[in-house]
């Protein structure tokens, strides 16, 4: 079916009275001047087609950084420096860190890289959660470390007791995604001092956060709360996920000056644009946008789980801008199904090879993707076993 038939009638129809499940989503995405759908461009896709595959923004970023960006245009033809200085100031005043221990990078998968190179080597490990983000370990190839995988728990959250048990004098790094990409579970606080208290000392805890804005769990917290306790954290965050810059490409990393100098000589020269930099200062002053697009984004994810429980497909309690949902079987000729319906959903994870991990979209992109994955996927009887 092609995304053109795929009308707001045609949703009403197929999900019936199920329409009032979006309605405080799309009320959430009405209060700002940023309801419009960011711009969908993707090869042999059409104009229209739904992408929910990369757990982006589809808001895209505050009018503020927009109008940033367009300003940039003057400087263009200089190298940012100055800029590159005040936004690596702006990061440490916002994490009370000092400048030198924050790390700027071209998205932060260029700081889990430069992280890899500068603390993993051959005859060193690095530890990380099955399934979690795979950047840290593929990067780690090239440095030849040993990888260790520990898989979740049941109730797929990091086995903290097993990773920590994992660590050793030649782990070099170990990783906590929090919250965790596929899964979207978090560490809490309690588990996470403990972690820290168990680790050895010499090893890199390296804490990707880069969902950390989507949180709402009390039981959570940002590692940056115990960065002067515990020496060896390393913080990784991102502008690609709640500020909607995906496409602008930056990151950071904070730490110790140590850690930090040791990852210096792998980073490239100005490897932050002149634009993304104006921008970056533009978002982390527009607080407001920051709430409205956490807001509107878990409004839309719990209207999700819902639509999803009725059809009797379970779903992992997510923190984050995306959620698994167990379709039941192997999800990779559903992805392809759901492609051609004009409709992009996450990569296969093949530790979890029936659960399908979708990107929370605008609430009308969701109600295509509903009416797409009930094409493809019929509800499952009232009976059917949920996991
Ligand atoms: C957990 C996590 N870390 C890092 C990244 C890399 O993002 P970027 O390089 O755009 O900052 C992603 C991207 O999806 C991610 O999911």
């Amino acid at each position: 079916m092609s995304p053109s038939r795929l009308s707001r009638r045609h949703f009403a129809q197929v999900l019936g009275g199920t329409l009032g499940a979006w309605a405080l989503a799309s009320r959430a995405t009405q209060a700002g001047a940023w309801a419009v759908p960011a711009a969908q461009r993707h090869a042999n896709l059409p104009a229209g087609a739904v992408r929910i595959d990369s757990n982006e923004n589809p808001y895209g970023p505050s009018p503020k950084a927009l109008e940033a960006m367009s300003r940039s245009q003057r400087i263009s033809a200089r190298y940012p420096d100055a800029l590159e200085d005040e936004v690596t100031a702006a990061l440490a005043a916002l994490h009370h860190v000092d400048p030198d221990q924050v790390i700027l990078g071209c998205g932060s998968g260029e700081v889990l890289r430069m992280a890899d190179m500068a603390f993993l080597s051959p005859g060193k490990n690095v530890v990380v959660a099955e399934p979690t983000f795979e950047a840290v370990l593929a990067f780690a190839r090239v440095t030849r470390a040993d990888p260790i995988k520990v898989p979740l728990t049941s109730d797929y959250r990091h086995d903290l007791v097993r990773m920590a048990a994992a660590c050793n004098s030649a782990t070099g790094l170990v990783y906590l995604c929090n919250p965790n990409n596929p899964t979207g579970t978090i560490v809490r606080k309690d588990e996470m001092v403990t972690f820290f208290q168990r680790v050895p000392k010499e090893t890199v805890i390296l804490v990707d956060e880069a969902y950390f804005h989507f949180v709402e769990d009390e039981r959570y917290a940002s590692a940056f709360e115990w960065m002067e306790k515990y020496p060896n954290l390393l913080v990784v965050r991102t502008f690609s996920k709640i500020y909607g810059l995906a496409g602008m490409r930056l990151g950071y990393g904070a730490g110790s000056k140590e850690f930090i100098s040791a990852m210096r000589p792998h980073r490239i020269w100005s490897n932050a644009n002149a634009a993304v930099l104006e921008a970056a200062l533009a978002s982390l002053a527009d607080t407001g946008n920051v709430a409205r697009c956490r807001r509107a984004m878990n409004a839309t994810r719990r209207a999700l789980r819902a639509e999803m429980e009725k059809d009797r497909h379970a779903t992992i309690p997510s923190e984050a801008n995306f959620v698994m949902i167990n379709v039941g079987s192997d999800v990779e000729p559903i992805i392809a199904a759901l492609r051609e319906r004009y409709v992009l959903v996450g990569r296969k994870f093949p530790s979890l090879p029936t659960w399908l991990r979708v990107s929370m979209g605008t609430p009308e992109e969701m109600q295509q993707f509903v009416a797409a994955l009930r094409e493809v996927v019929p509800p499952r009887p009232v009976r059917a076993r949920l996991l």
